[in-house]
């Protein structure tokens, strides 16, 4: 089929995603072992143009990472194109796909950036699509899409608070993401202050770090724990419980941890300062009687996650107390965000 273009450009900007349930292990093209629960980022993000133009011929790929030709990434945006070809089959029709992206974060900081990178580039795809094919917005192909690149970035194509994964018959699926309705207003404008205990230390991997659960002695018990923490968070999240649900967030970093260093071969990513600024935390929120809380990635970092409840004295004392404790006293502050945003799109 003719396309009714010649050629267009999108541009989209999507964010970085913070598990508070975590998504590890998982089957073929992301399909998790268990269920995760996140909330999307507001100020690390990724931003991407596309720009194709239709034909016949084969399909030639640029990649541009802040605006240097990045050719080393190319092999993997081949693998997502051909996985998601079947959401989007006009893509067999692309003579020629540029693509420009740059990150808000640095890419020593720590911060994954495949959950923002497949994010953005999935909304550009469904953003053609809806062009090419006169249809509304499919939030949920979106996601799909996202998924097929990174099984995190699915649930970066919504903001807020997000379900991905299974959780009982009628509620989430293992394909995309659903943005959580219904959450109380205690948990609206959490924020996340990113310690940067260190970035040069390289985190796991994640194909290498989700076969880890595959044989992993804890393996059935850990898909039991995510699910049920899956099902106590939505509750905590409805009912406004920051306590309840912090307790969850401490408990999913330490097992995320607790994993990778049970597993064969086996991995400790925190640093000696990841379990100081811990400590501090810690002992701050006893002291204090505020609720702030931690998370970890598969890194060293710490998330401080806190909310409107104490966020001044947890930005005035605790994070000057963890400062030091930082690479280079190097805190990047965040907080949860809307989702993507189209920037621009053309199509002649
Ligand atoms: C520890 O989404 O990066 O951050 O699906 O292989 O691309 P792939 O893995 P990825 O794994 C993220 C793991 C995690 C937890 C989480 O974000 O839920």
């Amino acid at each position: 089929m003719k396309q009714k273009f010649n050629k267009g450009y999108v541009e989209c900007i999507a964010p970085s995603n913070i598990a508070l349930v975590k998504y590890w292990g998982k089957k073929q093209t992301q399909i998790p072992l268990n269920s995760s629960i996140s909330f999307s980022l507001s100020a690390c993000q990724t931003k991407t143009k596309a720009e194709f133009s239709f034909g016949q011929g084969e399909r030639n790929i640029n990649f541009f990472f802040h605006g240097e030709k990045t050719p080393s990434f190319i092999p993997k945006i081949e693998t997502f194109i051909t996985r998601v070809e079947k959401l989007y089959p006009w893509l067999s029709e692309v003579e020629e796909l540029t693509l420009k992206s740059e990150n808000s974060f640095p890419h020593s900081s720590g911060i994954a950036s495949s959950a923002s990178a497949f994010a953005a580039l999935a909304y550009c795809f469904e953003v053609t699509s809806c062009k090419l094919e006169g249809h509304e917005f499919n939030h949920s192909r979106a996601s799909e899409a996202a998924r097929l690149g990174s099984g995190s970035a699915c649930r970066s194509v919504f903001g807020n608070y997000n379900l991905w994964g299974e959780l009982s018959a009628t509620n989430g699926n293992n394909s995309c993401s659903q943005e959580l309705n219904n959450i109380h207003k205690n948990f609206r404008n959490v924020r996340d202050a990113i310690c940067i205990a260190s970035s040069g230390e390289k985190s796991v991997g994640s194909t290498a770090g989700h076969a880890l659960m595959n044989g992993h002695v804890y393996g059935e018990q850990r898909i039991e724990q995510a699910q049920q923490n899956c099902t106590s968070l939505l509750n905590y999240l409805e009912k406004g419980d920051l306590w309840k649900a912090g307790e969850i967030i401490e408990e999913e970093a330490l097992s995320l941890h607790a994993l990778m260093m049970s597993s064969r071969p086996s991995f400790i990513l925190m640093k000696p300062n990841t379990l100081k600024m811990i400590e501090i935390v810690r002992n701050f929120r006893q002291t204090q009687n505020i609720p702030v809380f931690f998370t970890l990635d598969a890194g060293p970092n710490p998330h401080i996650i806190y909310f409107e409840e104490g966020a001044s004295l947890v930005e005035s004392k605790l994070l000057e107390e963890l400062r030091p404790h930082c690479e280079q006293g190097r805190i990047i502050m965040d907080s949860v965000g809307a989702g993507p945003k189209v920037l621009e799109s053309f199509f002649e």
